[in-house]
């Protein structure tokens, strides 16, 4: 069956990539809205962004009013300044949050209704233009037509979903993940990990995904350890950048499956940040997913080294699982007890949990077919 790849319209990736930017950036108008967070105006990277920008002559805004992963409200308050601002498109800087927020308020200027209406729909529209820069290489979402927003009322995290949210410039430069401090270093890695893994043993993979969670994979083992040991280390924080893009893309093509469809009401509930619930989880999912595709473990673990060519895939397959829980563990990531979670209110928001889990639809992906009833096992499993 013939598949769909899509990407950014644009990637500038490297050593001083915005400087590249000059050309586009004209294109796009003459006011950009940049949207961020506080800590990376603080670090300074907003005015690296602001001084080109004066440079080349596009007036800006600046709409830092995202202090975590985005609500209904965020993206509501970010329509308004961009409206008040007179701004023609939309520049994002930093991690996951500001990324996944300027997607939503660009399609919001636009669209009618309120943000709950789309979820579950393919979004449609002619958006402003979208610029986003990220300052984590972990959750892809500059290379990705999805942005995560969570409804405060109904304490579900919604997956919007849409080409028309693909950005129109990626622009992915290793110096802004620098000062990513080693818990932010290791949280959006896994979660990079985690889209490259869980897209590899999508039902939607295909010859272009493979390639890319492979590589993505590959550059994740061998490199986060080293970025989250040492910050500065700029040879590792390239490859990370690069392999969280790389990432990106497989799951903007391949989907994400059981870890992100069970990771999301985590969030929702317990607000567990983003890339450690899918830490929490990945070892527990995989060692589910592994009896349905025991071949494309052994892919994964041949990749990284963990297993020889000539290994059998049960054994091969069996290393990966072993390399996984060694990279959780190497990375600090907490369990959920050590995070502080009351397992009573756990076991009491479960079936909520399983239930909004299935009703994404991201379990569903999965080349192992999966019932509400296993991610209730696999939930337990975590304690
Ligand atoms: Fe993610």
């Amino acid at each position: 069956m013939a598949y769909i790849f899509t990407a950014p319209k644009r990637t500038v990736m490297g050593e001083n990539a915005l400087s590249a930017c000059e050309a586009y950036m004209k294109q796009y108008g003459t006011k950009a809205m940049i949207v961020s967070g506080k800590h990376v105006t603080k670090a300074g990277m907003v005015k690296t962004l602001t001084d080109s920008l004066d440079a080349w002559g596009i007036a800006h805004a600046l709409f830092n009013d995202i202090p975590g992963e985005p609500t209904v409200e965020m993206i509501e308050a970010g329509v308004r300044a961009y409206r008040d601002a007179k701004c023609d498109f939309i520049i994002a800087i930093g991690g996951g949050s500001p990324l996944d927020s300027a997607k939503a308020i660009a399609a919001m200027s636009v669209l009618k209704g309120k943000i709950p209406d789309y979820m579950g729909k393919e979004i449609t529209g002619e958006f402003p233009p979208m610029v986003m820069i990220p300052t984590t290489a972990g959750t892809g979402s500059e290379a990705t037509k999805f942005t995560i927003i969570t409804d405060t009322e109904t304490d579900v995290k919604m997956l919007l979903k849409g080409e028309a949210l693909l950005p129109d410039l990626a622009v992915v430069d290793a110096a802004y993940t620098v000062s990513s401090p080693p818990s932010i270093t290791a949280s959006t890695g896994m979660d990079a990990l985690t889209h490259a893994v869980e897209s590899y043993i999508s039902k939607r993979a295909n010859a272009m995904t493979d390639m890319y969670a492979l590589s993505a994979i590959k550059k994740i083992f061998a490199n986060l350890p080293k970025a989250y040991a040492d910050g500065s280390d700029m040879a590792a924080r390239t490859e990370m950048a690069a392999a969280a893009y790389q990432a990106g893309l497989c799951i903007n093509n391949a989907s994400v499956t059981l870890v992100h469809g069970m990771s999301r009401p985590i969030g929702a509930l317990f607000h567990v940040p983003h890339g450690i619930s899918n830490a929490m989880l990945i070892s527990a999912c995989m060692a589910y997913v592994k009896d349905g595709c025991e071949a494309k473990f052994a892919d994964m673990a041949k990749a990284i080294g963990a297993a020889d060519e000539r290994a059998a895939d049960s054994a091969a397959a069996n290393a990966f699982l072993e390399a996984l829980a060694k990279l959780t563990k190497t990375l600090e990531i907490p369990t959920l007890a050590e995070y502080g979670i009351d397992p009573e209110r756990f076991a009491a928001l479960a079936d909520k949990m399983a239930g909004d889990a299935m009703t994404s639809g991201s379990p569903q992906n999965c080349i192992r077919s999966v019932e509400k009833s296993d991610l209730l096992k696999i939930y337990s499993s975590l304690w």
